[in-house]
């Protein structure tokens, strides 16, 4: 495994990033909260909420006031060419970081692939496009998993099967709980994207979130990038919240 030092820690991703789930109801909101947090080097993530509300318009005026990359989290899931249909609507928008459903099986993930690598050899993309596979959602805990889903197989093992069908479909990478990722690094190898939300500060309230870790283990473990939205956005104060959380990660380049 190829080691990246920076400062106390040993890190198996270079330059991990961080994501702010911008899970508020409006762009009025939505760009109070990236202005207050423009000093900090964070990325930011529009998720269903948001985008039904307002959409491709907000994303791009996301991009252009920050420069940073922003995650449209939409979870696309649905047969093969109407995903494809939509990762083109997404690239051509200028969105080059979104995701879809693992559970929407291997054509469906190669169908989009194949998509995506065709439309973005005929544009000029502002980074190379980054598609990932939502594997079991951080709110499901193992119970829920056999007794909703009907899986056996242990969480870990059933992530780290979706993941390898994801890699063979040719998507980045996955969406996955920090739990797994040591499993899936093992699984997958270094330049997989393994990004991870359900990611808390303590042993608190955790919300719906069931298969949490702090940001220092999560990267540690061998994320490459972290999702974090309520222990910014529903802190008494989103900036130093969001300072404090930066400050936990010592040395860390971000
Ligand atoms: O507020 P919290 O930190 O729990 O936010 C996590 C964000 O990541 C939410 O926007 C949620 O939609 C998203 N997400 C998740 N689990 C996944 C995929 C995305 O929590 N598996």
């Amino acid at each position: 495994m190829r080691v990246f030092k920076r400062g106390f820690s040993i890190l198996s991703q270079p330059n991990p990033r961080i994501f702010v789930a911008l899970d508020v109801p409006t762009a009025e909101e939505a760009l109070q909260l990236v202005s207050s947090l423009q000093h900090l080097p964070l990325h930011y993530k529009v998720g269903m909420q948001l985008f039904y509300q307002e959409g491709l318009p907000l994303v791009q005026a996301i991009q252009a006031k920050t420069g940073k990359t922003v995650f449209v989290d939409l979870k696309l899931h649905d047969i093969p060419t109407t995903v494809a249909n939509a990762a083109e609507v997404l690239l051509k928008n200028g969105v080059c970081f979104f995701n879809c459903h693992c559970m929407g099986g291997l054509e469906m993930m190669q169908t989009l692939a194949k998509r995506v690598r065709t439309v973005s050899e005929s544009l000029t993309l502002p980074e190379k496009p980054t598609v990932l596979g939502v594997t079991v959602l951080t709110s499901m805990d193992e119970a829920a998993l056999k007794r909703d889903l009907q899986v056996g197989q242990t969480s870990e093992d059933y992530v780290v099967s979706l993941a390898r069908m994801a890699q063979d479909a040719g998507l980045s990478g996955v969406v996955c709980s920090a739990r797994e990722v040591a499993a899936l690094r093992a699984a997958c190898g270094n330049d997989f994207v393994l990004l991870t939300p359900g990611i808390r500060l303590d042993s608190g309230d955790h919300q719906d979130q069931k298969r949490v870790m702090t940001p220092i283990q999560a990267l540690q473990n061998g994320a490459s990038d972290l999702v974090i939205g309520r222990p910014i956005t529903h802190a008494a104060d989103p900036v130093l919240a969001a300072e404090d959380i930066i400050a936990s990660l010592g040395a860390i380049e971000l």
